[in-house]
């Protein structure tokens, strides 16, 4: 049988626990997912390509047939070269709305094979957003409810570094 493969992309500077719900979610419907790290041309990153990768990796180490990968180019060309039946994104509030329309729109006019889906984000993370993980981060601030277990000591490590090359 035909193997049904999503495709979760994003930023992911880091991956957050409202990433990472998306993630699982998207694993119980399809069977496989790879969460793939794009680049978002609007948007300067924190982390290196490689680091958010690794994160990913490791952040979904124990979910089934889930892969992280990264790619430079066109989601819907990515979407393609993997033969992936669905783009899935997770909602939170109705301002992410526009602009996830928007692009949903234009991926499926570039690659109208692959459909969008949008999942509602589970409740306790309809506030959560990577740029605010990385300001409470950034400030010294607990982020360990905000980033998987997994990789909270790497947002630290980075933080640090940041804090100490300041300081010089
Ligand atoms: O986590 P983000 O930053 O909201 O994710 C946005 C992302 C990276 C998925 C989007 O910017 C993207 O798909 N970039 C790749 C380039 C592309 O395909 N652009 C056309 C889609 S409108």
């Amino acid at each position: 049988m035909k193997q049904r493969i999503a495709i979760c992309p994003g930023s992911f500077d880091p991956i957050t626990v409202g990433h990472l719900d998306i993630i699982r979610r998207a694993a119980a419907m399809f069977d496989e997912v790879i969460v793939v790290v794009m680049v978002n041309a609007n948007k300067q990153s924190c982390f290196s390509l490689d680091q958010r990768v690794e994160m990913i990796r490791k952040s979904t180490a124990n979910i089934p047939h889930v892969t992280a990968d990264s790619y430079y180019g066109l989601l819907a060309e990515y979407a393609a070269e993997k033969g992936a039946a669905a783009i899935v994104k997770g909602l939170r509030a109705m301002s992410d709305f526009e602009y996830e329309f928007q692009m949903a729109l234009t991926n499926k006019k570039l690659n109208p094979a692959v459909e969008t889906v949008f999942l509602t984000t589970s409740a306790e993370n309809m506030y959560l957003s990577s740029s605010m993980v990385k300001q409470i981060a950034s400030m010294g601030g607990d982020v360990s409810d905000f980033v998987p277990a997994e990789i909270h000591r790497d947002v630290l490590q980075r933080f640090q570094q940041r804090s100490e090359s300041n300081e010089h």
